[in-house]
C-alpha cells in the first residue's frame, strides 16, 4: 500500500464537475490497487478572489508545495474580467512558486474520434501522436508589462536566457529518447532575437544527443504542417506562448480539447496535472463538460510523480474501454454513438478500472 497526497484546486467555471470526475476515478484505483489517496481542497483562480480577494492565496501555495502533486480543473471567467488582478494570474503563479518549467502536452489521434477531428481521413491517415513540450514559466508570460498612463500603448517583452532554453531542450530530447527520437525545435528565429537564441542554444544542446534527430521550424510553418501532416511530429519543443497555441491546434486534430492532458513539472516529483482547456462557464454546471482530460491528467499524475504506471494504465485503457462501448460527452458526439454527461462519462471509466 502507498499514501499519496493531493492538492486538488477545483477551479472555476467547468473546473469542479472535471476534478470530481477524476477523483472518482482515482478513488476506484486506489480501491482496485489497495492505496490511500489523501485529498485537500485549495483555491486558485476566480472562486480565490471570491473568496480571498486575491487569486493566488498563500496558504494554496503551502498546501500544494506540501503535497505529493496537484490535480487542477480550470481558472477564469467573465465574471472576472474585470478584477485587479485576474483569475489567470493566479495559474501563471502557481506554475511559478512551483518551479514548474516544464510542460508536456501529449497529443494522440484515438481510432475512436476520427470522427471528431476536422480534419479530413486523408490527413489522418497516418495518425497523431504529438508530445508539445512547452516552456511554461518564462518568455511573454512572465516578462515586464507596461501599459502608457494615458492608455496609447501598452507592451509585453518576450526574454529567454540560455539556461532556460537548455533546461526545457533536455527535457525535451529526454522525452524523445523514450519516443521516435525526433525534436522539431519551434521559433520565429527569422524575425526575434530571443528566438535566434533559443535556436542557437537547442543546436548546441543537440550535441550531447547524438541520436536524436534535431530539426526546426519557424512557428508559422508548423501551425501549417501541423494542419496537413500532423504524422510528421515526434516532439515539438518550443516557447511559453507557442506552445500554449501550438498545443490547441494539436489537440483539436486529436478530436477535441477535451481529451488532452498536461503535465506540469520542475527539478522535484511533485507536479501539476491539469487538462489543457479553460474553465468553459457558458458550461458549467450542467453536467456536458467532458471530463476525461482531467482523468487521464490523473493517469499522468500517477505514472510521473507516483512511479504508479500500471494504475496509470488501467486509467488509459478504462478510457479507451468505455470509448469502444460507444460512450460521448457533447464535444466528442458523433450520429450513432451514445451521449452521456461528465458525471457518467467519470462513472463510467470508475467501473471499468
Ligand atoms: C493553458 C491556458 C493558460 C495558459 C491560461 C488560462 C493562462 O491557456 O494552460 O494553456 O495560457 O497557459
Ligand atoms: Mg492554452
Amino acid at each position: 500500500m502507498s499514501e499519496f497526497k493531493i492538492a486538488l484546486i477545483k477551479g472555476d467555471g467547468i473546473g469542479p464537475e472535471i476534478v470530481n470526475g477524476a477523483v472518482t476515478v482515482l478513488d476506484a484505483v486506489a480501491k482496485k490497487y489497495n492505496h490511500v489517496f489523501n485529498y485537500t481542497d485549495v483555491y486558485m483562480g476566480g472562486c480565490a478572489i471570491d473568496k480571498y480577494g486575491v487569486p493566488l492565496p498563500d496558504e494554496t501555495v503551502e498546501i500544494c508545495k506540501a503535497s505529493d502533486s496537484v490535480l487542477l480543473g480550470a481558472v477564469g471567467g467573465p465574471k472576472w474580467d474585470n478584477c485587479k488582478e485576474r483569475p489567470e494570474k493566479g495559474l501563471l503563479g502557481i506554475r511559478k512558486a512551483l518551479g514548474l518549467y516544464s510542460n508536456l502536452r501529449p497529443s494522440i489521434l484515438k481510432p475512436q474520434l476520427k470522427e471528431a477531428s476536422p480534419l479530413k481521413d486523408e490527413k489522418l491517415k497516418n495518425g497523431l501522436n504529438v508530445m508539445v513540450v512547452r516552456e511554461l514559466t518564462g518568455g511573454i508570460y512572465f516578462g515586464e508589462r507596461h501599459t502608457a498612463e494615458d492608455g496609447s500603448w501598452a507592451s509585453d517583452e518576450e526574454k529567454y536566457s540560455v539556461e532556460e532554453v537548455e533546461r526545457i531542450g533536455r527535457i525535451a530530447f529526454e522525452t524523445a529518447m523514450l519516443r521516435d527520437k525526433r525534436v522539431v525545435s519551434v521559433d520565429k528565429a527569422n524575425v526575434l532575437d530571443s528566438s535566434k537564441l533559443w535556436r542557437k542554444t537547442m543546436t548546441e544542446l543537440s550535441k550531447e544527443y547524438p541520436e536524436v534527430e534535431l530539426t526546426h521550424m519557424y512557428v508559422d510553418n508548423a501551425a501549417m504542417q501541423l494542419a496537413i501532416n500532423p504524422a510528421q511530429f515526434d516532439v515539438i519543443v518550443t516557447s511559453n506562448i507557442f506552445g500554449d497555441i501550438l498545443s490547441d491546434l494539436s489537440s483539436a486534430i486529436a478530436g477535441s480539447i477535451g481529451m488532452l492532458p498536461s503535465a506540469s513539472l520542475g527539478d522535484t516529483k511533485c507536479g501539476m496535472y491539469e487538462p489543457i482547456h479553460g474553465s468553459a462557464p457558458d458550461i458549467a454546471g450542467q453536467d456536458k463538460a467532458n471530463p476525461i482530460a482531467t482523468i487521464v491528467s490523473a493517469a499522468m499524475m500517477l505514472e510521473m510523480s507516483f512511479g504508479l504506471s500500471e494504475e496509470s494504465k488501467a486509467i488509459n485503457d478504462a478510457v479507451d474501454k468505455v470509448l469502444d462501448m460507444g460512450y460521448r460527452t457533447p464535444d466528442i458526439y458523433s450520429e450513432g454513438t451514445k451521449l452521456v454527461g461528465c458525471k457518467e462519462m467519470a462513472a463510467l471509466i470508475a467501473e471499468n478500472i
